[in-house]
């Protein structure tokens, strides 16, 4: 129960890795705000955490719009009494060649997936400071934050940029005792990657053990960098990619 009595906010916590990651910091005996735009899903999860023994709520949050995410730290503040850390981890993905992508689908992936990182970490980071808590930041890059993918033009940008925002953001925030951190998944096992089976064992089979990653494997590296036998782990983001980055992929 290294978390115990922490209060920390999961975005896309209704399912994948937010989901998996809510259930494993609350056996650490976090408390939990379960934000997502999928609100049932939420509630899902959040009810499933309660019966563990620890807080959880759920709110309804469009993690692209600065407004909902302040609100959402605000709600944080006023169900668990106090603030520890955010995972920014809702994401979205818009596969189309660069010759078709659009501003409005470039847009899209960039609001969701990069400035989302951005009004998680600043108005929690803005609510810490003046709660005068400490605790940590855990970004979800990706594997694509660091290599090239053909029709990834917008995920690969905003990947990168989160990639650099845990580094930029742990150097501001260490002073205030604030740490940031990231994870990068290789292919994982979610709902994301859609149901096309070819293609998911197409992915799968880029890692070295030929299969998709569970996420409850990204969200146990998740749980760690949340704990103090992380603390000397700041600004880095973590591949948990089976190998992929370490080799040429066809
Ligand atoms: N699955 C993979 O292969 C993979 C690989 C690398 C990185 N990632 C990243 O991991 C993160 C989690 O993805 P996942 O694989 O668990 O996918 P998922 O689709 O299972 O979960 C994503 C969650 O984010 C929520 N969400 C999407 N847009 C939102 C918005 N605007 N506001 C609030 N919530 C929103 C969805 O409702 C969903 O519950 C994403 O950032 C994704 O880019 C996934």
């Amino acid at each position: 129960m290294e978390l115990k009595g922490q209060a920390i906010i999961i975005t896309g916590g209704a399912s994948g890795i937010g989901y998996q990651a809510a259930l494993q910091l609350a056996a650490k005996g976090a408390d939990l705000i379960i934000a997502d735009f999928n609100m049932e899903g939420a509630e899902k999860v959040a009810k499933e955490i309660t019966a563990k023994g620890v807080k959880a709520f759920a709110f309804k949050v469009d993690v692209s719009k600065a407004a909902e995410v302040e609100k959402l730290v605000d709600f944080a503040v006023e169900k668990l009494g106090t603030l520890n850390g955010i995972f920014n981890n809702a994401g979205i993905g818009l596969v189309k060649s660069f010759l078709e992508m659009d501003p409005a689908t470039y847009h899209k992936v960039i609001e969701v997936d990069q400035h989302s990182v951005y009004y998680g970490m600043y108005y929690a980071a803005k609510k810490m400071v003046a709660l005068g808590t400490k605790g940590t930041f855990v970004n979800t890059a990706s594997i694509y934050g660091f290599q090239a993918a053909l029709g990834s033009f917008n995920y690969n940008a905003a990947k990168a940029a989160v990639v650099m925002m845990s580094k930029s953001g742990a150097l501001e925030l260490a002073p205030h005792g604030i740490r940031v951190v990231g994870v990068a998944p290789g292919f994982i096992n979610t709902p994301i990657l859609g149901n096309d089976s070819a293609m998911k064992k197409m992915l799968g089979d880029q890692h070295l053990h030929k299969q998709l990653i569970e996420p409850a494997k990204v969200s146990s590296v998740v749980a760690f960098l949340f704990t103090d036998a992380a603390s000397a782990i700041n600004g880095s983001t973590i591949p948990v990619d089976d190998g992929f980055l370490i080799h040429k992929n066809s």
